[in-house]
């Protein structure tokens, strides 16, 4: 792989008219140089366990209008202690760990941007309770479940065979969402509806049946984690327009990057891992590659 160039001085990483991105970097150190309402659409994957422990956080805030902290855009923020996170040493390590990335999502939505959070079902529960307290309770659209069917199937249990997609909006007033652009599906009994029901298929539900992707595809990177690009696609098909700026800062082979290249939008994509830079670079070759060392931006 050709090395990253380094990043230019803060502020010199992106512009809205300069090319797609891939970053080299922890986006702890990166996100901060981004600006503030940019991103129309963010999709992150993050890790499910870091297996770092992390520094402990007593406090947090949710959002009030009585709240005793002003935050983000002018808004009240009410500290609470972290009762929750007390318990389970798990979610602690967890809530430490993502929280201020979340946070860091929250502002770098542009007013009528949507999050969507990939999770396994043993961390949604965690991360829509930050969520909750970020963003504000009515600013959760949906849960995703993506449900495939690959693998062993345990006799002991329901065999898991499904992730969770938290979606979160900046503004449930103002969030662009147009079901128009989205692939359909075909009806589950056909013989139930019109010859042109049928034709045009139905609009998916908060049920998404992908099969993972596939080990001989076109679509495989190499990359262990990799997610399909189709689920990726209606995610930007639905909560982006041409040209709007899309954001992944856990974004290991690509998958969103490649998405918004076929459906012509423009994206930051972010990784620390040398290896996922390196797919990217072969996978989104007219993104320009940096690399941002900590402590730079
Ligand atoms: C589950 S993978 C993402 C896979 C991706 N959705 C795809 O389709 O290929 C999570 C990624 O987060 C990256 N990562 C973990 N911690 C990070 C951090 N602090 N900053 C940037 N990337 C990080 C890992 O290197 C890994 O590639």
């Amino acid at each position: 792989m050709a090395a990253a160039a380094p990043a230019g001085p803060s502020g010199d990483l992106w512009s809205p008219d300069g090319p797609d991105l891939v970053v080299h970097g922890d986006n702890a150190a990166v996100l901060p140089g981004l600006p503030e309402g940019s991103f129309t659409m963010v999709y992150i994957d993050p890790p499910f366990n870091t297996g770092r422990p992390q520094k402990r956080q007593e406090l947090s805030m949710v959002r009030s209008a009585s709240g005793d902290r002003i935050g983000f855009s002018g808004q009240r923020y009410e500290t609470i202690k972290g009762a929750l996170h007390r318990y389970d040493d798990a979610f602690s390590d967890y809530w430490a760990f993502l929280e201020p990335r979340l946070v860091e999502a929250w502002r770098l939505l542009a007013p009528d941007g949507t999050l969507y959070l990939h999770l396994d079902y043993r961390e949604a529960h965690y991360a829509k309770v930050m969520l909750d307290a970020i963003f504000g309770r009515d600013c959760f659209l949906n849960e995703i479940i993506w449900a495939y069917d690959y693998g062993a199937r345990t006799k002991r249990r329901w065999p898991t065979k499904h992730d969770n997609v938290l979606v979160y909006v900046k503004d449930p007033a103002r969030y662009h969402f147009d079901a128009a652009e989205v692939d359909r599906e075909p009806y589950m009994a056909p013989g139930l509806v019109t010859p042109e029901k049928r034709e045009l298929g139905k609009l998916p539900t908060d049920v998404w049946w992908h099969t993972i992707v596939s080990p001989t595809g076109r679509e495989k990177t190499g990359y262990p984690t990799q997610k399909p690009e189709g689920l990726v696609r209606r995610m930007v098909a639905a909560s982006s327009r041409p040209g709007d700026w899309v954001l992944d800062f856990f974004a290991g082979s690509g998958t969103l990057g490649a998405v918004a290249q076929r459906l012509g939008r423009r994206f930051v994509c972010i990784d620390a891992n040398p290896q996922a830079v390196e797919v990217m670079a072969g996978r989104l070759p007219s993104a320009r590659v940096v690399a941002v060392p900590e402590g730079t931006v």
